[in-house]
């Protein structure tokens, strides 16, 4: 089988930054942190209301990350504006509501083909590689296909959701939809990607899906960061406030 690639979503950082409205923590710094533990790329969402990730965060990732940068956005002109200045090395195309906290499906492809095609067009013919996220059906792979998308993204939220909840056979079910969608992509053309929700169990389980080539992670990957990393944070804290209390003569 080949390599996984793992791309680390750091939107979340952003959205931690954001709560103060400072500058840290900052999402540069993280995907530094991410590429050098063995992250493949960097992926960010550029959302129409800038909740996390902003216009310069883009730009600083694309001058910063030695790794590829994959931009997701909505299908807007907007966007297409801003993706054609930053020429990341991949764009992925989601739908995007502004009341949801988080991307709630795939994008509807078929619905919507007549209105995606140019941006498929346009973002290819400047050399950006163009992802559709899209739910698990044979309609919306063949959707993709036929826009000229050569990557698709799996929604894998409905899967890792239904696991959250302990369905196990809702979770079996929506397993088996990934399955079978990730099976016909090589026949297509199509180069499949997957993520939303995920967290170790199921990154290990669909792992085991050859066709699947790169999982794209965030929101569990920030999250745990704040366990793996709160305790070395307060020993530094407390070195620092016990060094600030020890006498200047003493320090040495
Ligand atoms: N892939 C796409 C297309 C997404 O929109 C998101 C969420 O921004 C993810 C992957 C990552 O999802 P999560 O943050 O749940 O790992």
């Amino acid at each position: 089988m080949t390599v996984l690639r793992l791309g680390v979503n750091v939107d979340h950082v952003a959205t931690v930054r954001n709560a103060r409205g400072g500058v840290t923590p900052d999402p540069v710094r993280a995907a530094m942190i991410a590429i050098e533990a063995g992250a493949d790329g960097i992926t960010a969402h550029l959302r129409e209301d800038r909740r996390h990730i902003h216009d310069d965060d883009m730009r600083r990732l694309k001058a910063s990350v030695t790794k590829p940068l994959n931009f997701e956005m909505a299908a807007t002109e907007a966007m297409l504006d801003i993706a054609l200045r930053i020429r990341p090395h991949a764009c992925c195309l989601v739908p995007e509501k502004r009341t949801e906290r988080t991307t709630e499906g795939g994008l509807d492809v078929v619905g919507g083909f007549r209105a995606l095609k140019p941006f498929v067009a346009e973002l290819g013919s400047a050399g950006i590689r163009v992802c559709m996220f899209i739910e698990p059906s044979g309609e919306a792979l063949k959707a993709s296909a036929d826009l000229g998308a050569p990557v698709i993204e799996l929604h894998t939220g409905a899967w890792c959701d239904a696991l959250a909840r302990g369905d196990s056979g809702r979770a079996d079910y929506e397993f088996g939809r990934l399955r079978v969608a990730a099976a016909q992509t090589p026949g297509l053309g199509l180069e499949c990607h997957a993520g939303h929700g995920l967290d170790y169990d199921s990154a290990r389980v669909i792992a085991g899906l050859p066709q699947v080539v790169e999982l794209n992670i965030g929101h569990f990957l920030i999250g745990e960061a704040i366990f793996v990393g709160l305790a070395e944070t307060v020993r530094a804290m407390r070195a620092a406030m016990d060094e600030g209390r020890t006498p200047a003569e003493r320090r040495r």
